[in-house]
């Protein structure tokens, strides 16, 4: 069920030069933060600062991550507790005050009326628990006091604002830096899923959701143009980003591209009182909104949900990464507020980061039933998808050897030895 993929030398020493931003994530996972000291920090901190920026750039700006998203998540979670514990030595270029990458040269700006944020993550049940607290403690609530909560899948795509003035679709931006994004009106136009009138809207309505592919014509899409020998893409998330940000909008109005609509900016009237009621709102003016959207009055609901989503995630069709949880009330909403990059309201309930780093402990040749002799891994336990894993097949000596089936290179020619620090991945989409 799992397979190692790359490998990387062991190495816990910090590096004064730029260091791979994987090889960094391996660092500061074994990384005591409570042990740093403050000359220690700051170095920390100016290579995490500079590895997060140049991952922006690769996955906003080129559309092409030079980073898992589990090792990117290690880098922001160690940025953040560094910083929490020398709050002086935070920088003015600090990754933690930042929403995705300034918009690309060649696109058109657009200065969004309202800033499109970022979300806070939880990635275990106490930490959406601690996020309920903290919504309790600033609105003065006591513990029994009932909340209603929205969840809904967390789309892996790109976010894409779209504004409509007097019914009628005049912009399209991305979110960019958060501040200023592209303008890819043009592009957005081309899209089947995105009205270009509407009825009975508010006079200024910016619409906000996700552009995202689904997995068939990601295939699809990955086989013609393997066929026509044009680029290929990593994943959905990058191709449908790809696909939006096209200098040429007839490429992008011959790419597959879809878009649930979960969240708005600019109003001139409300759409409702509560964050259901605006998603049920927008679904009536002719947007797709996510079918697995609904409304909970206790934690325990919300998290039996999260763990359906889960369950569905490998048959849903297209790429999500977690579950949003968001107050329902839109008053507390706007009582709660923003922080300089996430809403106080809603938070991504991330799934188990579905790679891993660890030690290979050793490699045992098992005998199978035909005579076939497979080597197998012996790992220094570790979690992936929440699963923890201790053994990882290698399938054969050729595979160890770093080269595939007709003999071809893998991982880049390099092979597997014990002691190595290696990464671990789930099995493939169907299997997980
Ligand atoms: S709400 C103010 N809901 O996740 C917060 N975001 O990590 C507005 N995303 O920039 C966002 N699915 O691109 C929201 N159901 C969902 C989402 C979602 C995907 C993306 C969105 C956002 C990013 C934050």
């Amino acid at each position: 069920m799992s397979e190692m993929s790359e490998q990387t030398q062991p190495s816990t020493a910090l590096r004064h030069s730029k260091v791979p931003a994987d090889d960094l994530a391996t660092q500061v996972a074994a990384l005591d933060v409570a042990q740093l000291t403050e000359a220690e920090a700051t170095l920390w901190l100016a290579q995490l600062a500079s590895a997060i920026s140049d991952a922006n750039a690769a996955y906003h700006e080129q559309d092409a991550p030079n980073i898992s998203d589990a090792a990117y998540d290690v880098l922001r979670r160690c940025n953040s507790a560094i910083e929490a514990r020398f709050p002086k030595l935070k920088r003015d270029d600090s990754p933690s005050e930042q929403v995705g990458s300034k918009p690309a040269e060649g696109f058109g700006k657009i200065t969004h009326a309202q800033r499109m944020l970022s979300l806070g993550n939880a990635f275990e049940a106490e930490d959406v628990a601690d996020f309920d607290k903290s919504i309790r403690n600033y609105l003065g609530l006591p513990a029994e006091a009932p909340i209603a909560y929205s969840a809904e899948p967390k789309i892996d795509g790109l976010s894409l604002s779209l504004r409509y003035e007097k019914g009628r679709l005049v912009q399209a931006a991305t979110r960019g830096d958060g501040s200023v994004g592209e303008n890819v009106t043009a592009n957005a136009r081309t899209i089947a899923d995105i009205p270009q009138v509407l009825d009975d809207a508010p006079d200024i309505l910016e619409v906000r959701g996700e552009v995202y592919m689904s997995h068939a014509d990601f295939d699809a899409l990955n086989s013609r143009q393997a066929a026509r020998k044009e680029k290929t893409f990593a994943n959905p998330r990058n191709a449908a980003a790809g696909s939006l940000r096209q200098l040429d909008a007839e490429i992008t109005r011959a790419r597959p591209l879809k878009f649930f609509a979960y969240a708005w900016g600019e109003l001139s009237a409300p759409l409702a009182e509560t964050q259901i009621g605006a998603v049920h709102r927008l679904a009536q003016l002719g947007f797709q909104t996510n079918p697995l959207t609904a409304r909970f009055e206790d934690l325990e609901a919300l998290l039996a949900h999260y763990r359906l989503i889960e369950s569905q995630r490998a048959t849903l069709g297209y790429d999500i990464d977690g579950v949003v949880y968001k107050v329902d009330d839109l008053a507390l909403q706007s009582r709660l507020g923003l922080r300089s990059t996430t809403p106080r309201w809603a938070i991504a309930h991330k799934f188990p980061a579905e790679l891993a780093w660890t030690r290979l402990e050793g490699i045992d040749i098992q005998v199978g039933r035909t005579g076939a002799l497979s080597p197998v891994a012996r790992l220094h336990p570790v979690t992936v998808g929440g699963v923890v894993v201790s053994n990882a097949t290698l399938h054969n000596e050729d595979y160890i050897a770093g080269r595939d089936a007709n003999g071809q290179p893998i991982r880049d020619g390099k092979d597997i030895r014990v002691f190595w620090i290696i990464c671990v991945r789930r099995g493939s989409r169907a299997a997980s």
